[in-house]
């Protein structure tokens, strides 16, 4: 059982605080346990190795028993019935994964099989081990724009709101740390105070973290979403996270600046969102970003990254 944990996944996620349930040796204590079960109870037999993101391990599985029509019907060709089984460490973010899963119901968007939101528990639809990585940035943002026009549906009323995050963003951005020049943190916490107070017209499902290994090939579609860390509110704050990452692509001097806003043209123009709604979130996400860097000893790239992309969101 023990190898279905991948050992640099359980090294990193050793390092966690609780974050409103566990913390990350308490969570590692009990997976092996909590993954027995899971394949027990489901009725799944792993067939290959795991994989993991940031917070997640996640078991490539085949349905075995009584539970296996519904995925193979979402199978390639009907034949094989493969899924995967993403666990979580329980944290906030991932709470409400299920909910919007569901909510988009596979457009755009892996199917959600089954899920047990208490234990974070999901079992998906198995989708390619390509991701946007492998593609020209410039290609992979059209991918993220044109997703995140056929992602835009109502909300669930319990999917947290980013009019609290953003409220909580400014008043705690007023008073952190001078980590980036102050008045980068200032400019930060202004705007968050104003994006809400001028909300666009309909708040939106979001998902707040669609970069480039969140999006995975497929056969029903040509890319589909993962991992949503749902929020509900502005599309306009779903651009930043394609241009923090793949940051070696960005070159440098003034190409920075050039790249950087090349992507968000690109995302807004395929998703037909305001660019200067974009910038100003960017600015709100990367102060954001920075403040967290901080606090980690091996952040110092992370809050330069942050520094460049507000410049270039000003300038
Ligand atoms: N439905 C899926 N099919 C195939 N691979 C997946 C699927 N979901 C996740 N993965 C793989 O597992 C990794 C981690 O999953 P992800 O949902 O992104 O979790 P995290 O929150 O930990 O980043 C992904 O980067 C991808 O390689
Ligand atoms: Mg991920």
């Amino acid at each position: 059982m023990i190898d279905l944990i991948p050992l640099h996944f359980a090294h990193h996620i050793a390092g966690f605080a609780a974050d409103g349930y566990v913390s990350g040796v308490d969570w590692l204590e009990g997976l092996p346990g909590l993954l027995r079960g899971l394949l027990d109870e489901w009725e799944l037999e792993p067939v290959g190795r795991s994989m993991s993101g940031h917070c997640s391990v996640v078991v490539p599985v085949r349905l075995v028993g009584a539970g296996r029509s519904p995925v193979e019907d979402h199978a390639p060709g009907g034949s094989t019935p493969h899924a995967v089984l993403k666990v979580s460490w329980p944290h906030p973010e991932a709470a409400t994964e299920a909910l919007a899963l569901q909510t988009w119901n596979g457009h755009g968007a892996v199917r959600l099989l089954r899920a047990d939101p208490a234990r974070f528990a999901l079992l998906l639809e198995r989708l390619d081990t390509e991701d946007l990585t492998t593609r020209p940035v410039d290609d992979a943002c059209a991918v993220i724009g044109d997703l995140l026009t056929t992602l835009r549906r109502p909300a669930h009323p319990r999917v947290p709101r980013l009019a609290d995050y953003a409220a909580r963003q400014a008043d705690e951005l007023r008073v952190a740390p001078p980590v980036i020049p102050r008045r980068y943190l200032d400019q930060a916490a202004a705007l968050a105070r104003e994006l809400v107070t001028r909300p666009p017209a309909e708040e939106r499902l979001l998902h707040t973290d669609l970069h480039y290994a969140n999006v995975l090939a497929a056969a029903r579609a040509p890319w589909l979403a993962i991992d949503p860390k749902p929020m509900a509110g502005d599309p306009a704050f779903e651009v930043a996270p394609a241009l923090w990452n793949r940051p070696d692509e960005l070159g440098t001097g003034s190409q920075v600046r050039w790249s950087l806003r090349r992507r968000l043209e690109i995302i807004c123009e395929h998703a037909g969102i305001d660019e200067g709604r974009a910038r100003a979130w960017t600015i709100v996400r990367e102060a954001d970003n920075a403040v967290d860097a901080a606090l980690d000893p091996a952040g110092r790239d992370r809050v330069s990254l942050a520094v460049m992309i507000i410049k270039a969101m000003n300038d």
